[in-house]
């Protein structure tokens, strides 16, 4: 039977849009279980979304949506960037889904009668932001693992009795060292764990947000337990079809950032003792990405998106560069830059160019056709240390990467590229190549058949972190389906004589320095899409004005091209798709209530009418729109932007206006009737 790998992400909340942060705990995991895969596991892959909850709630309210539906929007979000990215998760879990809530209701009333859940009353401290109960004294008391104020929560809860599992986990920690790596944020859990656990509120009463407590509808479980529960509810526990929990749980690896270690390494192994059910065999923290000093993330406003990077460098330049320029494990900094740079260097002139160039010759001087060296006397020292070395490498790499030190892994296969490139400039081959006598011909032969060896077993490792280029390669070299190749088998060798090359052709197109600012302004518009939200409102700032303006002509906003050698695409590219377009949820509104907001003279506030709801708007149109002119009047308006404080008022949406240099803005209209609520497409 074939040994099985059950591998998961943290289930992400949907408050926010995904940004590289999630990507980068998604690459990881989707680059083990295609490791796995290859490696002749029975693998399975989870990711998800993470849904209820009071931020969650909030967020929703925030964005003038129900719960449910704002949890589809941006679940769906998340779930299209994996796609796009070609994550191959096996199963996407949404803890808001039927089959989620009736495990997660199963698993606690198991924990109910093994006798570890107790009603009490709380009173205390909560972070909303972390979902934590934080033990700090007093209202609005920072949070002391984020520093956000903490909210005072006084209600009837549910109790877990966490503070009879000191003992049984810090044996855990003992008796499995690998539980928990890296060993730095083993010792930190197994220090709080020391000073003491009381026992956890698993409920709440004060909003609605949750799976109800089984019996006891008032009270909705503490959004961390059905949280945790993703990794055992989507493999089907406490159903009637649990094949899948039979199959892969405990899992093998839960992947996690630093931040939700307690959540992972105490609360969710007590909770599964307290259930008489297996233990993960090991949870992996690693570190932050951060971006201009901080940690990357949605609520400091620095976030990168993972599209601008698809969009101008490709899937694989995004991880390859997480997974190398970031010592697993720790934090690591992103910068477009450092991006460019190492793609440049270790894609395109790295893997592509030695892809090509070897390739080339052998379609060149052997017609494409893979030689072999005939005869003993053709070999030298120089192609015996490149076998030795690849030899070696085969090993290096793949303890590496099954320790999760990708960095060094993917160095060491790049030491061998390295190798190769050296071993082609000395020896030489296109001085061999004109050349008909047999000597010489079976010397060529051995200096490519070794650097395509190398290129192939190079391509063989690395495809879990690169999988397209390496894809292409694999076809180059004539070798079918990379995916389906053993990789506990490579070794030196296995490249058949004759083997047929595919057509040739380059993998990384060298990026040149317009990449950098093609991306920073991608980013850039996108930030000023949700200042020009705020502009229609807020003092418009000329800039905000600008892109609002050039969000609209495409020629405008282009940013500087990637070299291509396609013209179409090229006068194409920095334009969007329909997809992108069906994003923007331009809807026809009625303006119901229209007044100045005082202490300014350019902002409005008005009440407009959707059809199925009214909504607030604070529009910076006062300078060309009297107040009592726009009562009644039919306006575009942008349903789906997030909603934005301005001085003190909540603006839920965006008034579609032509945006004239030097000129105040004109409202979108109509010549014939139209229904409120109508969609613009
Ligand atoms: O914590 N650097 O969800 P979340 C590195 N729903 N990793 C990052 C990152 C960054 N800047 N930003 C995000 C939650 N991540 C809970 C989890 S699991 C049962 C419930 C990644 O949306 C990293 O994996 O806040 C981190 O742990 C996770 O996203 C947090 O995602
Ligand atoms: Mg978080």
């Amino acid at each position: 039977m074939k040994k099985k790998f059950y591998l998961t992400t943290p289930i992400y909340y949907v408050n926010a849009r995904p940004h590289i942060g999630h990507a980068y705990t998604t690459i990881a995991c989707d680059s083990i279980a295609r490791h796995q895969r290859m490696m002749g596991f029975d693998t399975f892959f989870l990711t998800g979304t993470d849904e209820h909850g009071q931020k969650i709630q909030r967020a929703a309210e925030a964005a003038g949506k129900t719960p449910q539906q704002f949890t589809n929007e941006v679940s769906g979000e998340f779930r299209a960037l994996w796609r796009r990215m070609g994550i191959t998760y096996d199963d996407y879990i949404r803890t808001t889904s039927d089959r989620h809530k009736g495990a997660v209701q199963e698993l606690w009333r198991r924990i109910r009668e093994n006798g570890y859940i107790y009603k009490g009353n709380y009173i205390g401290q909560y972070c909303v932001f972390d979902e934590l109960y934080v033990d700090v004294v007093g209202p609005g008391a920072a949070c002391p693992e984020c520093g956000r104020p903490t909210e005072t929560v006084k209600e009837e809860n549910y109790f877990f009795k966490l503070s009879q599992f000191s003992e049984p986990l810090l044996n855990l920690y003992t008796a499995q060292p690998d539980f928990i790596r890296p060993e730095s944020r083993r010792n930190e859990v197994i220090g709080f764990v020391r000073s003491g656990l009381r026992d956890l509120s698993i409920s709440r009463s004060t909003f609605s947000w949750g799976i109800p407590v089984p019996d006891d509808p008032r009270h909705v479980i503490y959004v961390w337990l059905d949280a945790l529960a993703n990794y055992i509810t989507a493999l089907g526990y406490g159903s009637h079809d649990d094949a899948n929990y039979q199959k892969f749980w405990p899992a093998d690896l839960h992947m996690i950032g630093k931040e939700i270690v307690r959540f992972h390494c105490v609360y969710w192994p007590a909770f599964l003792m307290a259930a008489r059910l297996p233990l993960p065999k090991s949870i992996v923290a690693h570190g932050w990405l951060l971006f201009e000093e901080s940690k990357m993330s949605k609520s400091r406003g620095n976030i990168v998106r993972a599209e601008t990077i698809l969009d101008v460098l490709g899937n694989d330049a995004l991880r390859y560069f997480l997974l190398r320029e970031v010592v697993f494990g720790q934090d690591g900094s992103f910068s477009f830059d450092a991006l460019v740079q190492r793609y440049n260097a270790d894609l395109a002139n790295g893997l592509g160019n030695m892809a090509s160039r070897t390739l080339a010759m052998i379609t060149r001087y052997f017609r494409g056709e893979v030689p072999y060296p005939s005869h003993a006397a053709a070999h030298t020292p120089a192609d015996a240390a490149i076998t030795k070395l690849a030899e070696k490498i085969i090993i290096d790499y793949q303890q590496l990467f099954e320790k999760y030190q990708f960095s060094r892994a993917l160095e060491s296969a790049w030491s061998l590229l390295a190798a190769v490139d050296k071993y082609i400039v000395e020896t030489e081959p296109w001085s061999l190549g004109e050349s008909q006598d047999e000597q010489s011909r079976a010397r060529l032969a051995t200096i490519l058949y070794t650097s395509a060896e190398a290129l192939r077993i190079v391509t063989a490792l690395v495809h879990a972190v690169v999988p397209e280029a390496t894809a292409k390669i694999w076809g180059q070299l004539g070798l079918g389906d990379i995916a389906k190749f053993s990789l506990s088998e490579l070794s030196w060798g296995q490249l058949r004589l004759g083997t047929k090359l595919g057509k040739v052709e380059a993998v990384f197109p060298r990026a040149d320095k317009s990449a950098i600012q093609r991306m920073q302004q991608l980013e850039e518009t996108e930030r000023h899409v949700s200042e020009a939200v705020a502009a229609n409102a807020a003092e418009p700032s000329e800039a905000a004005r600008q892109s609002a303006l050039s969000q609209a002509s495409p020629k405008a906003s282009a940013p500087p091209q990637r070299q291509t050698s396609d013209s179409t695409s090229a006068q194409t590219k920095g334009r969007i798709t329909i997809d992108d377009f069906a994003k923007v949820e331009l809807r026809v509104a009625e303006i119901k209530v229209a007044e100045r907001v005082k202490g300014t003279d350019k902002l409005l506030r008005l009440e407009v009418d959707l059809g199925s709801e009214v909504r607030q708007i604070v529009a910076g149109i006062a300078e060309a729109y009297a107040p009592e002119t726009l009562v009644g009047r039919k306006v575009v308006i942008v349903a789906n932007l997030e909603p934005r404080k301005l001085r003190g008022l909540e603006s839920n949406g965006m008034i579609v206006a032509a945006s004239i240099e030097g000129g105040k803005p004109v409202l979108a209209a109509f010549l014939e009737e139209v229904p409120l609520g109508a969609r613009l497409k």
